[in-house]
């Protein structure tokens, strides 16, 4: 048996078993035929990651960074209904599959926004929780038959993976007393959704906790928007994060900057992200500290910190905050199925 937290984001899908993780992009495409491998130089594709091709029945998919780079037809979705009915099954498969051996049984923890989880928790368990044989194919073209046999899952508030992550030790018991005993704020800023939990020792707020749709999507959309207007090409926002990141994009042969726009863009949403909070938690004046979480909050904090009146507390040094819950759902999973307990209770 084997425990795995998985986070199907809007704008990146992880998954990680404790010791490694899996982390690309939510676009899933059409695998195109290798006409012939025009790499000179195979080193040189690295930065666009590893070869991403899943093959479920009949289907096959390219998936994160390969369908943006490869695919013809490729999708993507800021729609709940969507990204769950369309791209969930072939992203948790894509992530999973290499991680795991076949045809091992599998726990899996993850998430939904705190606004989904109530009309989406059991169909994502049910669309989880089956065996599944599925075919990879890497980078040189030889395949890797593999069965996901996905027994047991478990759907939680999004926010509180960061908060599990602080709470719970690598053999998920609590050990940072401060989260056990306190009362704190999650602010978990992704692509598409901003979502506020409160845990009062340990237990979820249903009046603090809420969901919005002030994800770093809303910021890059003001971008994208600017920028068809100054060339006239409608820059697909997944394709963005590159760029704002360097502070410039290239479209048909003419640099933009991009430093301006996205500091304006970047300001407004963290005062849309402040606002929300304060009008939130009013009532909530007794909060300890506030945990800050998803890639989004990395971008936004040099805009967010000077607006909030809260204590915040540090995100590790060189962590990726996109991952932050996603290995709160991995501890959580420990928490609920020990490995040991596990193994007796299989006999
Ligand atoms: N190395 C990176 N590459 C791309 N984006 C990054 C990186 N580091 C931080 N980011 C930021 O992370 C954001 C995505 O965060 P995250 O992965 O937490 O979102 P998500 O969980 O997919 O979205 P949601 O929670 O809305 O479903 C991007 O919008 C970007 O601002
Ligand atoms: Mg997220």
């Amino acid at each position: 048996m084997q425990v795995l937290g998985l986070d199907i984001g809007f704008g990146f899908t992880k998954v990680t078993d404790g010791r490694s993780h899996q982390i690309f992009k939510s676009v899933v495409g059409e695998a195109a035929e290798a006409a012939f491998n025009n790499t000179i130089n195979p080193g040189s594709a690295a930065p666009l990651g590893p070869h991403r091709q899943i093959t479920i029945g009949e289907e096959s998919y390219f998936v994160g960074e390969t369908a943006e780079a490869e695919s013809r037809g490729r999708g993507f979705t800021l729609d709940q209904q969507q990204l769950l009915s369309r791209y969930a099954r072939v992203l948790a498969a894509a992530a999973i599959a290499p991680m795991v051996p076949s045809g091992e049984p599998l726990r899996v923890v993850t998430g939904l926004p705190i606004s989904f989880l109530r009309r989406h928790r059991d169909g994502l368990t049910a669309l989880l929780q089956q065996r599944q044989q599925v075919t990879l194919t890497h980078a040189d073209g030889s395949t890797e038959d593999k069965q996901i046999h996905i027994e047991k899952v478990r759907v939680i508030p999004q926010p509180f993976g960061a908060l599990f992550n602080n709470m719970l030790n690598e053999h998920g018991k609590p050990s940072a007393q401060r989260f056990v005993t306190e009362k704190l704020g999650i602010i978990d800023i992704g692509f598409r959704t901003a979502d506020y939990a409160i845990s009062d020792r340990t237990r979820y707020s249903e009046r603090g906790s809420q969901s919005s749709d002030a994800g770093i999507s809303l910021a890059y959309t003001a971008i994208a928007n600017s920028l068809t207007e100054q060339s006239g090409v409608q820059v697909e926002l997944y394709r963005l994060y590159e760029a704002v990141e360097r502070g410039s994009i290239k479209i048909k042969g003419k640099r933009y900057d991009l430093t301006k726009l996205t500091e304006r863009a970047f300001r407004s949403l963290a005062t849309r992200v402040s606002n929300e909070v304060n009008r939130l938690w009013a009532d909530d004046w007794d909060l300890d500290a506030v945990v800050l979480s998803g890639g989004g909050s990395g971008a936004l904090l040099p805009y967010l910190q000077p607006l909030l009146e809260h204590e915040l507390l540090p995100v590790t040094e060189g962590e990726d905050p996109r991952l932050l819950n996603v290995r709160g759902y991995y501890k959580y999973g420990l928490h609920l199925w020990p490995p040991e307990a596990a193994r007796q209770s299989t006999r």
